[in-house]
């Protein structure tokens, strides 16, 4: 009888995004194996043991085990959450040399394998690890996806939905371009059944729109204060994304996308609507952006070519 094949994720890096995304895929039964990879052989024997104890309450089995990289060989998505987190005080720019360095091994290692499926980045600076990695691969820009704006989306719609009173679910709002210091707020889109949203922020307060950008923009400085990292948003963000894959969904999700010519600009991993399936991203979507917005889209852009463009030389 053939070996049963079904979903199987390579998480490598078991770090406190690692570990937290791991928990979410036991959480929410969305794969049906996950094979885990990290220098620190203790802590992933130790989390694996405690999340196989997890599995008599998960929606759906799964099967959980220490991985090395022979387990790649046939993994249907690698997720990467391995490299240095941001300290109290850095930039996520601030990390590119350091974990370009470390994503160098990683990806050579896994194409060794022979593998071909779909990686996801969630380490940063996330888009210009998403480019090297598509770079690095030789993979198919569709299958090389980064977490991008798909955790500040999700922070815009909690914040919206406190002044709105209604279900972050209920909001149609999102971050574009880097997921990081550039990033910028879609608010000609934003919209809660179809309401304006900045309508309503200018009519309360003209400062109440980029007060709000800002605190989305800048929530994780806050986070890493308080207690060091953040985990838990962009794990269940990751969780997001892998769902939509494995489900074969076509969902709309604002991750980092490689641009071949959309919103006029091409070269670079950037975060942006797309639509996510068994395949990968199926296709970018190109939303209007206003004059503000396209002026703020292609200073992101410039700004992740920079970091980009050691990557090529
Ligand atoms: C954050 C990290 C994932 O924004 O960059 O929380």
């Amino acid at each position: 009888m053939n070996k049963f094949k079904g979903n199987k994720v390579v998480l490598i890096g078991n770090g406190m995004v690692g570990s937290s995304y791991a928990f979410s895929l036991v959480n929410q039964g969305i794969a049906d194996e996950l094979s885990i990879i990290d220098l620190d052989t203790n802590k992933v024997k130790g989390d694996v043991a405690d999340l196989n104890h997890c599995v008599a309450y998960s929606p759906s089995p799964i099967r959980i085990n220490a991985g090395t990289y022979e387990d790649c060989k046939d993994a249907d998505l690698i997720v990467i959450c391995a490299g240095a987190a941001q300290k109290p005080g850095e930039t996520r720019l601030d990390l590119v040399a350091k974990n370009t360095n470390i994503f160098k091994g990683i990806v050579d290692e896994v194409m060794k394998t022979g593998f071909d499926g779909i990686f996801l980045i969630a380490t940063n600076p996330v888009d210009v690890l998403s480019y090297a990695v598509m770079k690095l691969s030789g993979l198919p820009k569709e299958r090389v996806i980064g977490s991008g704006t798909i955790l500040d989306s999700a922070r815009l719609q909690y914040n919206i939905s406190e002044i709105f009173n209604v279900a972050p679910s209920s909001v149609d709002a999102n971050m574009l371009g880097e997921h990081g210091d550039s990033s910028l707020a879609h608010w000609s889109h934003a919209n809660v059944a179809g309401k304006s949203v900045k309508e309503v922020l200018d009519n309360k307060d003209p400062n109440a729109a980029e007060e709000m950008f800002v605190k989305t923009r800048d929530a994780a400085y806050e986070i890493i204060e308080a207690k060091g990292s953040t985990y838990y948003g962009v794990a269940m963000g990751l969780a997001r994304i892998t769902k939509a894959i494995f489900s074969d969904e076509n969902a709309v999700l604002t991750v980092s996308g490689y641009l071949e010519g959309e919103y006029g600009h091409d070269g670079v991993y950037t975060g942006i609507p797309a639509v996510i399936n068994r395949n990968g991203i199926r296709e970018i979507i190109e939303v209007a952006l206003d004059e503000d917005e396209q002026k703020k889209f292609a200073h992101s852009v410039d700004v992740l070519k920079g970091f980009q463009a050691p990557i090529d030389e």
